[in-house]
């Protein structure tokens, strides 16, 4: 047993509109984790500026991201929704894990180098640093678990490096202050379920982004019923009938990405969607797939347009959240301040 206490911890950055993969991947298994377990969503905007961003577009992303958390099915009253920037300990930590963090580590991360692309040197010094802050984001609410889409495990990997190292590096001073023998849990990542890495429409080797220039390749959350339809109808496959097993879903991308989306849907596993579907054609099995995907996601968009239209309202749970997550972070911070030896105000 742990001597940590379970929490959830998890975020989504607010950039460029949000997908099915997220949903998928992530926000309908943030739903799910609120049965069990107590819950910190956060939308990361500290994260979405690093990379230019209007301001404009970061302002109605922001609430864009809140909408549809709720919108999904998170409870902000019993849960915490939040936004990182009006939690200063996030920045805070992450300052003091820069310095624990390796460059070494940080020049391993894969997201880095896409992202970055060829001009690495004209890249913002928050780019490379963004998984230090991703750690703190974690580990300012020592968080155990971390719900995610496949993208994100190597960043998972190096918060728990860093935990390791911050509770190795001062090992001493957390046992003499009564810590015990780690200050920080080792963040959990959960990457689970048939939709880890929803693959774009267009080609089932790329991961479904936000950032792809092809609006054909994504189904958005804020599509309407035609566009979601018409993208699936459109979406590649290859000229084989589908498989009956889920072994034959190997070396066809497009088929698997379909059936795992269908799955993660319909809650369902692969092999039952093969059930049905299996040896059939491509068009009986979109037909489905769209009615499904409207059917699912359709309520989920006009909950979102509904609460978009109420700033007040969404403001109002990210000040309200942002209060309970402080609440949480600032002795955590104050612990660590004590920890590395940096004086503080006592009350
Ligand atoms: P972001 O905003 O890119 O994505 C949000 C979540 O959606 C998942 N995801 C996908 N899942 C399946 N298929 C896809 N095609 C797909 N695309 C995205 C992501 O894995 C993620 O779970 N760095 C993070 C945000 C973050 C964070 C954190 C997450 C900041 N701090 C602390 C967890 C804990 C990111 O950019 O996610």
């Amino acid at each position: 047993m742990s001597k940590f206490r379970e929490r959830v911890f998890s975020g989504v950055q607010p950039t460029g509109g949000v997908h099915i993969g997220n949903y998928l991947g992530a926000i309908k298994r943030f739903v799910a984790m609120q049965e069990t377990h107590e819950c910190i969503y956060c939308v990361v905007d500290l994260h979405a500026i690093t990379i230019w961003l209007d301001p404009r577009e970061l302002e109605a992303g922001i609430r864009m991201i809140t909408a549809a958390f709720i919108a999904a099915g998170i409870n902000p009253k019993s849960h915490i929704v939040f936004n990182q920037s009006q939690v200063a300990e996030h920045a805070e930590l992450a300052w003091v894990f820069n310095c624990v963090a390796r460059m070494g580590w940080l020049n391993r991360m894969t997201q880095f180098k896409e992202k970055a692309g060829k001009d690495r040197e004209n890249a913002s010094v928050g780019l490379f640093a963004y998984p230090n802050l991703m750690a703190a984001d974690i580990l300012a609410y020592r968080a155990t678990h971390v719900p995610v889409g496949e993208d994100q495990k190597q960043h998972l990997e190096l918060a728990r490096d860093i935990a390791q190292k911050f509770n190795t590096d001062f090992a001493e001073r957390i046992a003499a202050l009564g810590y015990g023998e780690a200050f920080f849990p080792l963040p959990e990542p959960l990457i689970q379920g048939p939709a880890t890495r929803v693959m774009s429409l267009r080609d089932g080797t790329k991961k479904m982004s936000k950032s792809d220039a092809s609006d054909y390749s994504r189904i958005n959350l804020t599509d309407d019923a035609e566009t979601v339809a018409q993208k699936i109808r459109k979406a590649k496959t290859d000229p084989e009938p589908l498989p009956t097993e889920v072994a034959g879903l190997e070396a066809r991308p497009e088929a698997d990405n379909l059936v795992g989306m269908f799955a993660a849907l319909d809650d369902v596993t692969k092999a039952e969607v093969l059930k049905e579907f299996g040896g059939g054609q491509f068009s009986r099995f979109k037909a489905a797939l769209a009615d499904l995907a409207v059917a699912k996601l359709g309520p989920i968009r006009a909950e979102m347009q509904r609460l978009q239209n109420d700033t007040a309202y969404l403001d109002g749970v990210l000040a309200e959240g942002s209060h309970r997550a402080r609440a949480l972070a600032r002795p955590t911070m104050d612990a660590i301040k004590d920890i590395v030896g940096l004086v503080r105000q006592r009350s």
